[in-house]
């Protein structure tokens, strides 16, 4: 399966799941693209140091159709088969769904449907809740509401900030999107409904 992976800043996401699938963990997986809205997103020098091919097209300067279009076109040009978004920070219209169908993963910082859009780990702690964590689910045309692939939990203590528990949540989303990853490569799962099951 060829990856791309969409960033627009650090890139651990990306770093995790293109040394998951080097090291064989993701088996049939190889991350060929990493491809960045923003020229200076850190997550592109890591891709370079790693060998592998990055891209930047810049929203500024293009419509909206312009740049998804440049977007689905460079995927396309490097083969690519499977769409992740990790922490990609734009929305994907309908017309590159369509062309990626049932194709594009994302990582949400929460457990969705709680806290969808920006600053997830700030909602969840000013909401009070004691449970958080993170989601990887199949992107379709609604904000953070495709299918859920999986989702892992961490507990939120009194004395955190968004901050701390930020980094508690990224430890497991480096865990939750390499084992979505391999599932999805695998082909062992369906998708009915809303509810995707593994076979
Ligand atoms: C991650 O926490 C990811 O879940 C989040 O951005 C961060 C990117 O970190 N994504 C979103 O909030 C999307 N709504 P990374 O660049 O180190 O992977």
């Amino acid at each position: 399966m060829r990856v791309g992976v969409l960033i627009s800043g650090r890139g651990s996401n990306m770093v995790a799941l293109a040394d998951a699938a080097r090291e064989g963990r993701v088996p049939g997986a190889q991350v060929v693209l990493v491809l960045s809205d923003k020229p200076r997103a850190g997550g592109l020098e890591r891709a370079r140091e790693r060998g592998i091919e990055t891209a930047v097209v810049e929203r500024r300067g293009r419509t909206r159709e312009e740049h998804e279009r440049e977007v689905a076109a460079a995927l396309r040009a490097a083969g690519v088969e499977l769409v992740c978004l990790a922490g990609y920070m734009r929305l994907l219209s309908p017309c590159f769904l369509g062309e990626f169908r049932g194709r594009v993963l994302n990582i949400h910082p929460s457990l969705l449907p709680a806290f969808p859009g920006l600053d997830a780990q700030r909602q969840a702690v000013e909401h009070g809740v004691k449970v958080s964590g993170c989601t990887v689910h199949f992107v379709d045309e609604t904000l953070d509401g495709g299918p859920v692939v999986t989702q892992r939990v961490v507990p939120v203590l009194d004395s955190d900030t968004p901050e701390t528990l930020s980094a508690r949540i990224l430890v497991e989303e480096h865990r939750a999107y390499t084992e979505a990853l391999a599932l999805v490569c695998s082909g062992r799962y369906e998708v009915v409904g809303r509810r995707v099951a593994r076979l």
